[in-house]
C-alpha cells in the first residue's frame, strides 16, 4: 500500500484529482470506478476545474459507480445518480457513466447485469473509494464473509444513522442498496482510497494496519497489489 498523508481535506482532494487526471492522460479510454459521499466531493470539484482549464479530457473514459440506493429514483436528489450528475457528470465530458439501477424491478437480476457490464468494459482501471466508520467500502458492511459480486444489500443501523444527515427523518433513509461486491472492487487494477476527518482515524488504523477480516471490510485492500491511500485524518 502506498499511504500518503495530506495536510487537510483540500490537499487530499487535489492529490486525488491529480491521480485520476493522470490516469485519464495516460489511458484516455480508462474505466473509472467512482464513489459518492462527502469524502470525494472536493476531488470531483478539482477534476471539474482541471477539465475546465483544458488540462484533462474524459471523452473516451467510462465510469461505473460503486452503489445506488434501492427504490430511489434518479429524480430523488438523494439518489447517487443525482449526486454524481450534480458533482461531476454534468460538469465534465465522460463518454458514458453507469450506476446500478435502484429502481430495477428485480434487484438480483440488476446486480448480475451490472457486474456483467463491468466485465464487458474489461474491468475497472482505477476505483475511487471512501470508507464508512464501520469499515465498509461501497455498501459492503461488516459481516462474517466477504461478498463477492454486486449485491442487493440490507444496510446496517450504523450506515442508516450516518446517511440520516441527508434526510428529514431516519424513516426516510433507504434501508437497502445495490453495491459492487468486495470481489468487484478487488478486481479493479488500481485503487485510490480517500480517508478524511479525525472521526475516521480509528477505522483507518484498523483497515490499513489491523488484521484482514470481513468484520472490517476495507482491510481486504491490504491484499491488493496497487492501492494508494490518501489520509487527511489529523
Ligand atoms: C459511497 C460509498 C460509501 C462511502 C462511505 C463514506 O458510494 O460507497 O462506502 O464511501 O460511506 O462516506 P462519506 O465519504 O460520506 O464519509
Amino acid at each position: 500500500m502506498n499511504i500518503i498523508k495530506a495536510k487537510g481535506y483540500d490537499e487530499m482532494s487535489k492529490m486525488a484529482a491529480a491521480i485520476i487526471a493522470a490516469q485519464a492522460l495516460r489511458k484516455p479510454a480508462s474505466v473509472f470506478g467512482f464513489a459518492t459521499g462527502s469524502t470525494p466531493v472536493g476531488t470531483y470539484r478539482e477534476l471539474v476545474r482541471l477539465f475546465g482549464e483544458g488540462l484533462v479530457d474524459f471523452s473516451r473514459a467510462v465510469t461505473f459507480n460503486l452503489d445506488e440506493y434501492a427504490g430511489c429514483p434518479a429524480s430523488d436528489p438523494n439518489s447517487y445518480v443525482a449526486f454524481m450528475r450534480g458533482n461531476l457528470f454534468d460538469k465534465a465530458n465522460f463518454k458514458a457513466s453507469y450506476l446500478p439501477d435502484g429502481m430495477a424491478p428485480n434487484p438480483a437480476a440488476e446486480c448480475l447485469r451490472y457486474e456483467k457490464a463491468i466485465t464487458e468494459a474489461e474491468g475497472i482501471d482505477l476505483q475511487l473509494l471512501g470508507i464508512g466508520h464501520n469499515g465498509h467500502i461501497g455498501f459492503n458492511e461488516p459481516d462474517d464473509h466477504f461478498a463477492f459480486a454486486t449485491q442487493h444489500i440490507k444496510l446496517t443501523d450504523s450506515t442508516i444513522d450516518a446517511n440520516a444527515r441527508f434526510y428529514n427523518s431516519r424513516d426516510e433513509v433507504p434501508k437497502y442498496a445495490l453495491s459492487m461486491g468486495i470481489g468487484t472492487i478487488m478486481n479493479a487494477r488500481g485503487i485510490l482510497m480517500l480517508i478524511s476527518g479525525a472521526d475516521k482515524r480509528e477505522i483507518a488504523e484498523k483497515a490499513l494496519h489491523g488484521p484482514v477480516t470481513p468484520r472490517v471490510p476495507a482491510s481486504i485492500l491490504q491484499m491488493h497489489p496497487d492501492v494508494t491511500v490518501i489520509l487527511a485524518v489529523d
